[in-house]
């Protein structure tokens, strides 16, 4: 099998953490691995034993790309390895990809469409869902079309920003304020930024708009955030929720942000969440609805917000979510019953099955 990691977009290291994880917890009694870099500059290259996958003293791991480049997989579902000015030495057979990507190019359902060209088979979801789940104005006008709780939104497209931008900044007033920014297709909290006025606003969609040309406003919801894991199970059974866990963040940060995430590790998680019952056994119904809403396979991440009014309301799904053994979904699922190794296994296996 290969892990690929990296990849050509803002959640580039973030994959890299994840993928330090599943390379550590794969069974090598029962596969070979052979660990595939992107390079941020998108080269695909063969990684050697030196890579780093933690962040150290504050300095993010990245893919050195100067390593043995690679064809893209070919359709014989081999990985063909090109030296500069060799001949090309195949690596053998690849039964299975698991694209340890987050983000654009790794996470949104353009490497699942090369390797179902290819026809190798992968881990996680399909093309379809993967590219909704990365594009959050797709994604919650599907999970409402579902008739799940999303919350209130206005989408920003590129044109309308700079033709019609008398008309976007009304819209985003009715939301109220504070609203939160978000270029549609990223991760990681990445671009994201909290806005207080409308001067706080341009500024916000203009850093949102680094990363997208399409931005989402969304009104800020109070609230507990609640996470759960939603796997998907072998043969005919629906898919399985997990315990639902609280995430809270240090004060210090105005939401879970990256540093929070990642940098100072300013969160600690619950689970099980201290929730009334049959609050739980919604959210976790609800969780499983998006999923399948999307048609996700394998592994997803559903996030929520529980208000002090006793709403629930779904803020995204992620179908390839942090993925370290100390990541929230793999977390959610430890308290389930299902370690992180076994967790590993398991998406191979469905990938395979
Ligand atoms: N996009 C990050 C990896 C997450 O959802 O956890
Ligand atoms: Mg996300």
């Amino acid at each position: 099998m290969a892990v690929v990691f990296g990849g050509r977009n803002s959640e580039h290291a973030v994959s890299l953490m994840g993928a330090g994880s599943v390379l550590s917890a794969i069974d090598r009694s029962k596969y070979e691995v052979v660990p595939i870099g992107i390079a941020p500059d998108g080269r695909w290259v063969l990684v050697s034993e030196e890579q780093r996958y933690e962040i150290e003293d504050g300095e993010l791991p990245a893919v050195d790309g100067s390593g043995t480049s690679l064809a893209l997989p070919s359709a014989s579902g081999s990985i063909v390895a090109l030296e500069a000015g060799r001949i090309p030495a195949s690596l053998g057979q690849v039964d299975v990809v698991f694209p340890m990507l987050h983000g654009p190019y790794g996470e949104d359902g353009t490497i699942q469409g090369l390797l179902e060209m290819a026809g190798v088979r992968y881990v996680g979801s399909g093309v379809l869902a993967s590219a909704v789940g990365m594009d959050k104005a797709y994604m919650k006008t599907l999970l409402a079309a579902a008739g799940l709780p999303v919350g209130p939104y206005v989408v920003v497209r590129d044109r309308d920003w700079r033709v019609d931008r008398e008309r976007v900044l009304k819209d985003i007033e009715t939301l109220g304020w504070p609203v939160f920014v978000k270029p549609s297709r990223a991760g990681s909290s990445q671009g994201i930024s909290r806005a207080d006025d409308f001067q706080g606003l341009e500024r916000a969609i203009e850093l949102a708009r680094e990363h997208d040309p399409k931005v989402l406003v969304e009104a800020a919801i109070e609230g507990r955030e609640i996470e759960c894991a939603v796997l998907e199970s072998p043969g005919d059974e629906p898919p399985a929720a997990s315990l639902p866990g609280e995430v809270v963040v240090n004060d210090d940060h105005e939401f879970f942000d990256f540093s929070a995430k990642y940098i100072g590790s300013d969160m600690s998680l619950t689970v099980p969440a201290d929730l009334p019952v049959e609050v739980s056994d919604d959210l976790r119904q609800m969780a499983v609805q998006a999923f399948e809403a999307l048609g996700c396979e394998g592994l997803s991440r559903v996030d929520f917000f529980y208000t002090p009014s006793g709403r629930l309301i779904l803020n995204e799904i992620n179908t390839m979510p942090g993925f370290t053994a100390m990541s929230v979904a793999p977390q959610l699922w430890a308290a389930t019953g299902v370690p992180y190794a076994e967790l590993v296994d398991r998406l191979i296996q469905l990938a395979l099955a």
